[in-house]
């Protein structure tokens, strides 16, 4: 029996991260990051000094990453570890954000993480959330949905965020990156940013969570 597979994709601050915590702990299915993994890729070579369109070096370090993910408690983001070392917030930062945004335009390296993300699918289920999940990865899916929502509302979002962690940032300057991430990210040639063909859209603007934790869990359930 295939094991299934929710993909959630979508752009930075849809709330994909949120949903796909909320939608795993209800179903007892696994979480796949795949941000995650282009963060890690990104951090590691900002460590090692390898530049973002070095694609082969890149692609090497990708596909021999040291990580780790640990479930924690409830409510509570899962820890990530490179090389043992915690970096669930060095991974986080804008900076990270935007190199990962970077190296995931190469080829290469989604040709190195590519198994590696498929090897997050074990029964019971996969919730997988990125921007390629539905259509690149996991084409064979039973359950794909595309969240949305306006720019102006994820710079809110991310305003309130980075507000809460004691960062200093304007919503303008964050606009202004998300516009930016989301041109590349939807603009690259190697599978950019979009909506499969069977993928379910849910617009969250105007959403609270738990309407739209709803809406997917009864698309799980149809
Ligand atoms: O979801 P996120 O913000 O953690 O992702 C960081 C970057 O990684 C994003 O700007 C584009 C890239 N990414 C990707 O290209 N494909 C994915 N499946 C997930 C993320």
């Amino acid at each position: 029996m295939t094991v299934p597979v929710l993909c959630i994709d979508g752009p930075s601050g849809s709330g994909k991260g949120t949903i796909t915590q909320l939608v795993a702990q209800k179903l007892g299915w696994t979480i796949l990051d795949s941000g995650a993994l282009y963060r890690l890729t990104a951090l590691s070579a900002e460590r090692q000094g390898i530049a973002c369109n070095d694609a082969l070096s890149l692609a090497s370090l990708a596909a021999t990453l040291d990580i780790e993910f640990v479930a924690s408690a409830y409510g509570e983001p899962v820890k990530v570890l490179l090389e043992s070392e915690d970096v669930t917030q060095a991974i986080r930062l804008e900076t990270t954000g935007n190199n990962a945004s970077k190296v995931a335009v190469l080829p290469e390296v989604r040709a190195a993480l590519l198994q590696r993300q498929r090897d997050f699918r074990q029964a019971p289920g996969l919730v997988a959330d990125g921007r390629d999940m539905g259509t690149v990865v996991f084409p064979d899916a039973p359950f794909k949905v595309f969240l949305t929502a306006s720019a102006q509302a994820r710079a809110e979002r991310r305003f309130q965020q980075l507000k809460a962690q004691g960062e200093d940032v304007r919503i303008a300057h964050l606009l202004k990156e998300i516009e930016e991430r989301d041109a590349r990210d939807m603009g690259r040639k190697a599978a950019p940013l979009k909506a499969a063909d069977d993928a379910v859209t849910i617009d969250t603007t105007a959403h609270s969570i738990e309407k739209v934790l709803e809406n997917v869990l009864a698309i799980v359930s149809r």
